[in-house]
This record gives C-alpha cells, sequence and structure tokens, in this order.
C-alpha cells in the first residue's frame, strides 16, 4: 500500500517534469552520438534512486513540504555549523560526543566538511576524491555516517555534505583508467595531445590558485597529454560535455541523498562547463547542468536541497538561482559571498556605503530560496564584488582593494587584523585574504597587547559580524572554532600537504579544554560563545527571520550605520549596525516605516524597553553596537 501510494507519486513527479528534462538535456547534448540512450539513463538513475530511497527519508521529505513556513530550508530555527572531522574531533563516531555542545549554541545544521577518500598531502582539504563512495579510514566507515546521521534525525538536527562537481583527484579510479590510455575514461576529463588547444583556453581562463598551482593545465607524462586541472594539478576537471560524466555524477549525487543528506552542497559549480575563449566561469550550460540535477532530485528525493557554492561576482550569484522560466528552479540555496565580503569591507572601512550599493543586486533573490550567511568558512575572504559597486561610494577601486588588504594584513597603520594574503597573483594584482573571524577582528593582536579593553572591542566587533550575518536572512553558518574565539594556526608551515596553501591557517585543530572554557564564566570563550548562542536565540524566537523574502533597507542617514527592516505582520524587526567605532546617532524617524513611529520598543540583544525621545530625535548607538527592535 505504502509502496504503491510512493510509486504513484514518483510517476507524478516524472510526468510532470519529464519534458522540461528532456528539454534541458537536449539543450546540452543535443546531436551528441547518444543523446537518447543517456536520457534514458538519466531517467533510470531517479527511477532507480525513488526505489531505493529509504521509506524513512520518502516520509521525511512529505514532512518537510508540509510545515508552516514551505520550503523547510527557510525556516529561522535553523543555524548551521561547517567542521573538520577529524580537526574538530577526530572520527565520526566521536562526532556524537559533541552534538549536545553543538545543541547547546543553537546549531542543528551541521555541515561535514568532505569525508570521502581523498589522498594525503594532495586532498586540498578532501575536495580532490578519490573515491566518492568511501569514507576516507582517517574518519570512520559508512556506517558511522549512517549512524550519525541517524542521530541527527532523532535530535530533529539536520546533514549537510559536499558533492564535488567539478573535479576528482587524480588517483580516482576514472583518472587511473585515463591515464592507462582507456579512451572511455580520457572523455570523462580534458585530454588533450599538444598545447594548442590549452593555449587558446589559457588566454580566457583566471588561475585559481596562482601561487600553489599557476596555470589550468597539467602534463601527464604517462600518457603523453596534457590534462585540465583549474584547481591543484592533481584535481582533474572532470568533463561534463560528456553526457556519461552528468550521469555518474547523478549518481553519486543519489548515493548521498539516500544517505540521508538534507542539503547537498555543491562545490563550485561556476567551473563545470568549459569553452575556450571564455573564462570558463558561469556559462549558461553550466547552469542548465545544475537545473537538471535539480529536477532530478526534486522528483526522487525531493527533501534535500541544493546550495550552489558560487562564490563569484553579485551580478553572476543571481543566476545560480535560475532564470527566466526556470527563475527559482536551480540552486534552492547559494552563499552570500558577497554580503560576507562586504561585512568584511564595512567593517575595515567604518563605512557601509559598498555594502548598501550591493542589496539592489541581491534583493533579486527569487522567493522560496535562500542564502547562507556567513562571516568565515574554510575558504579565503575574496573581495570579488564589482568595481561599480566600490565607485558608487566615492572610492577608488584599485585604491580601495589595496587598503583593504593591507587592513586585513594588520599592514595598515592602526589596523588590529592579522591575516595574510592568499592566492596573490603577480599578473594581475588580485589577492584574496586568509585568517580566523577572531584574528582578523583584532583578538590576535589585543592578546598580545594584553588589554581588556582593546579585547573587548575585538570581541564586540566579532559579535557585529556575527548578528549581521544571522539576522540579514538566510541559514546563517559557523565556523567551527569561531565560537570559541579561535586565533590563526600558524603550524600547518610545517606540515608539507598544508604548507603551500595558507588557508589551514583558519582551519583550526579543536583543543577541547580550550572549548570547555565556553561554560566558565567570564573567559574570553564563554563571552563568545554565550553572545552567540544569544544571537541565535533571538532569531529563533522573532518569526520575522524566516527567509520570506522581507528584508526592506532603511536608509539611517548616517555611513556608519546599517540597517533594515524584516517585515511580518505580526510583529516585524529593525536591525541596526554601527559599524564605527565611536558613538553613532542616527534619527529614530528611518524607522518609520508605517507614517507612524511606535511609541515604544523592545531591544532584544540588551533586553530593555526603549522610548523614541521625540525632542532630540536621535537614536545613540555606541561603538560597534547593534539593535534589533520590535514595537511594543
Ligand atoms: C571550493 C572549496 C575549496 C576548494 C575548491 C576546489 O571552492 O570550497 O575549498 O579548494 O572548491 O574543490
Amino acid at each position: 500500500m505504502q509502496q504503491e501510494k510512493s510509486n504513484i507519486r514518483l510517476n507524478e513527479r516524472l510526468a510532470a517534469s519529464r519534458e522540461l528534462l528532456k528539454e534541458l538535456f537536449r539543450k546540452l547534448y543535443a546531436g551528441h552520438q547518444y543523446e537518447e540512450q543517456e536520457f534514458e539513463q538519466l531517467v533510470n538513475i531517479i527511477k532507480r534512486a525513488f526505489d531505493q530511497r529509504p521509506e524513512v527519508l520518502k516520509k521525511r521529505d512529505l514532512e518537510k513540504q508540509s510545515g508552516e513556513i514551505n520550503p523547510w530550508f527557510l525556516l529561522h530555527s535553523l543555524c548551521g555549523m561547517s567542521l573538520y572531522v577529524d580537526r574538530f574531533c577526530g572520527t565520526l563516531e566521536k562526532v556524537n560526543d559533541h552534538l549536545d555542545y553543538l545543541q547547546s549554541l543553537g546549531v542543528n545544521l551541521v555541515h561535514l566538511m568532505p569525508l570521502f577518500q581523498s589522498p594525503e598531502g594532495e586532498s586540498d582539504g578532501g575536495y580532490a576524491v578519490s573515491d566518492f563512495r568511501k569514507i576516507d579510514s582517517r574518519f570512520g566507515t559508512l556506517d558511522d555516517l549512517l549512524r550519525l546521521q541517524k542521530n541527527l534525525q532523532d535530535r530533529d538536527m539536520y546533514l549537510m555534505l559536499d558533492i564535488v562537481l567539478n573535479h576528482t583527484s587524480h588517483h580516482h579510479e576514472w583518472a587511473r583508467r585515463a591515464r592507462a590510455g582507456e579512451k572511455k575514461y580520457q572523455e570523462f576529463y580534458y585530454f588533450f595531445k599538444d598545447r594548442s588547444i590549452p593555449d587558446e583556453f589559457e588566454k580566457g581562463m583566471p588561475e585559481v590558485f596562482p601561487e600553489s598551482s599557476p596555470g589550468n593545465f597539467t602534463w601527464i607524462p604517462e600518457s603523453e597529454q596534457w590534462v585540465m586541472t583549474v584547481f591543484h594539478h592533481y584535481q582533474w576537471d572532470l568533463n561534463f560535455s560528456n553526457p556519461a560524466v552528468l550521469c555518474a555524477m547523478l549518481e553519486n549525487i543519489f548515493f548521498y541523498a539516500n544517505m540521508g543528506v538534507d542539503v547537498l552542497r555543491i562545490d563550485a559549480p561556476a567551473f563545470i562547463w568549459k569553452k575556450p575563449g571564455t573564462t570558463c566561469q558561469n556559462l549558461p550550460e553550466a547552469h542548465l547542468i545544475l537545473q537538471i540535477i535539480k529536477q532530478a532530485v526534486q522528483i526522487a528525493a525531493p527533501g534535500m536541497a541544493l546550495l550552489g557554492e558560487a562564490i563569484v561576482a553579485p551580478s553572476e550569484l543571481m543566476n545560480y538561482f535560475g532564470t527566466d522560466k526556470m527563475k527559482g528552479k536551480e540552486c534552492d540555496l547559494a552563499y552570500n559571498a558577497t554580503q560576507m565580503a562586504l561585512q568584511w569591507d564595512a567593517l575595515a572601512t567604518a563605512d557601509t556605503r559598498v555594502m548598501l550599493a550591493a542589496q539592489h543586486e541581491l534583493s533579486k533573490k527569487p522567493r522560496g530560496t535562500s542564502w547562507i550567511t556567513y562571516t568565515r568558512c574554510h575558504d579565503d575572504i575574496g573581495l570579488g564584488y564589482e568595481d561599480e559597486m566600490i565607485r558608487f561610494a566615492g572610492y577608488d577601486a584599485y585604491a580601495h582593494r589595496t587598503f583593504l588588504k593591507n587592513f586585513y594584513t594588520g599592514h595598515y597603520p592602526g589596523s588590529p587584523a592579522r591575516g595574510t594574503l592568499f592566492g596573490v597573483n603577480e599578473k594581475t594584482g588580485d589577492a584574496r585574504i586568509s585568517g580566523t573571524l577572531a584574528s582578523l577582528c583584532g583578538l590576535e593582536q589585543a592578546l598580545l597587547e594584553n588589554d581588556d579593553s582593546v579585547i573587548e572591542n575585538a570581541i564586540c566587533r566579532m559579535i557585529l559580524m556575527q548578528a549581521m550575518s544571522f539576522f540579514i536572512g538566510g541559514i546563517p553558518m559557523i565556523f567551527y572554532g569561531d565560537e570559541a574565539g579561535y586565533l590563526n594556526d600558524y603550524t600547518f608551515i610545517t606540515d608539507p600537504g598544508k604548507q603551500y596553501d595558507n588557508r589551514w591557517m583558519h582551519r583550526p585543530l579543536i583543543n577541547w579544554s580550550k572549548n570547555e572554557l565556553t561554560r566558565v564564566d567570564g573567559t574570553i570563550e564563554n563571552k563568545i560563545f554565550t553572545s552567540t548562542k544569544k544571537l541565535l536565540d533571538i532569531r529563533k524566537n522573532l518569526n520575522a527571520f524566516a527567509d520570506t523574502g522581507n528584508l526592506y533597507w532603511l536608509n539611517t542617514d548616517n555611513n556608519h550605520v546599517a540597517g533594515f527592516i524584516r517585515t511580518d505582520e505580526m510583529n516585524p524587526v529593525c536591525c541596526l549596525f554601527n559599524f564605527k567605532d565611536k558613538q553613532n546617532a542616527i534619527p529614530w524617524q528611518c524607522l518609520n516605516s508605517k507614517g507612524k513611529l511606535p511609541e515604544k520598543f523592545f531591544e532584544h540583544w540588551n533586553k530593555e524597553t526603549v522610548i523614541p525621545e521625540r525632542e532630540s530625535e536621535m537614536m545613540n548607538l555606541e561603538s560597534y553596537q547593534f539593535k534589533i527592535l520590535t514595537a511594543v
């Protein structure tokens, strides 16, 4: 009976989507030798995935669709944490012992950084996968992962994993067979006999890791050919113009879906289609692939949300939610990398204008989709927003970026930040920034100075940054260690597998006795942890923080202070953030959205009632203060 019902559901969904799937597939592969065959193969993969989907997950799919807030991932009760299992606690099994810790903070979505087999020393933090189905023995086994997933589910927590779509490790079976000369597998990658086509490609392609892996191709002596390697030389780019690659990767996606993954992070989707004469990023075909994946997942595993990790310019970023008739039918979630970088911009300049200039673009996000909002992650901070936005705020784009790089590496006079440049490209002058939230906000330097007020200031900056990213809309994603104030760790320099990549300085090795201090009153760890928790509690208690497309920016009449309203029929919330280390005043009137200023507000951070002072008509915000106000 149950089985019958669910088959009806599959057939209905398949019937509703088959034409669209076919159309998308045809746009990509029309004229391909095996077009028809591969399409049938794709449909069979979807059917098989549904057949194999455990009943408990099918039930969960339905539950996720029937909540008050739909889709489920718009909920304001969600908060994630990204962590490296080995650096957090050792093994998958041990993660179970730390779920209470995560829940006590308010985290209910766990992003386990790549877990699948990846050669040590050539792993790019697990993003060079040599087997998509086998857990790396460093972390445990597949059964350990399934047990953890079950435990999360029993606790009403969610699981997020990566699918590394763009490339495999050069030790993956496909790569090994390609290297050995098997034509079928050479067609899984981009192989070239000489430099003529690679040279054509190179003209348009930027370099992702110019210091450690310059160029986009690697010479393979065994087969005497060049292979495309956009990231590191040991990460071979998959060739999605071959439909067999799409089918094979879709099978891997469903393998993860059927393990109970709730959010699938699609790594580096901007890169999955290549064409000479272009940058080989953000191409229309890359979007078609994502749309096919979305349709397929929607049919067989509709409870799994897709997160596109496209760290690209704001105007490109929006396209990952789908455009035109596919609007809202591509990625469900995307990293709000623009907002993240612009908060760092505002913190350095104490000026919110560049951040505001980007909001016009960001506000185009379709309803029903959402962001991952964050201040730090395992990657560097790129300053990839458009020059136009910087100029709009009255700055020279080149000078402004130079200032930011100097500021966050502590070279600008008076800067409290301690970061390091990453991905310096001597040819273009580009560079990104590595460092932990705490070190970039000045805690590392403050501890050296051993001055309580400087330490306090650094903590205020950290919490201001977190607050804005928690309240702006989307699922907050905390990077592990930031809740306890971890500083940069420079020991990666001594590890040959890591020393070429300074992103390891902000991927901490957790010391649980330090994390225990989060429970000891008066410690720095406790201050940061309890403040982070308090922010999440506020978020959970106010429905306006569900991401229902309800964000409206306020004109605060003060460049140091950013403000927005999250509207809600019952209880709209005004959020104000002072990015300057001085007191600042803004007119109360800027909160007047309906023609009449409420007589009283409740401020949720300090838990106090505030009454607008009509005489002065100005509201004060202290240095780095934020206010979360609802009318009472
Ligand atoms: C993504 C990951 C990054 C990795 C790259 C290549 O951007 O976040 O860590 O180096 O993809 O897989």
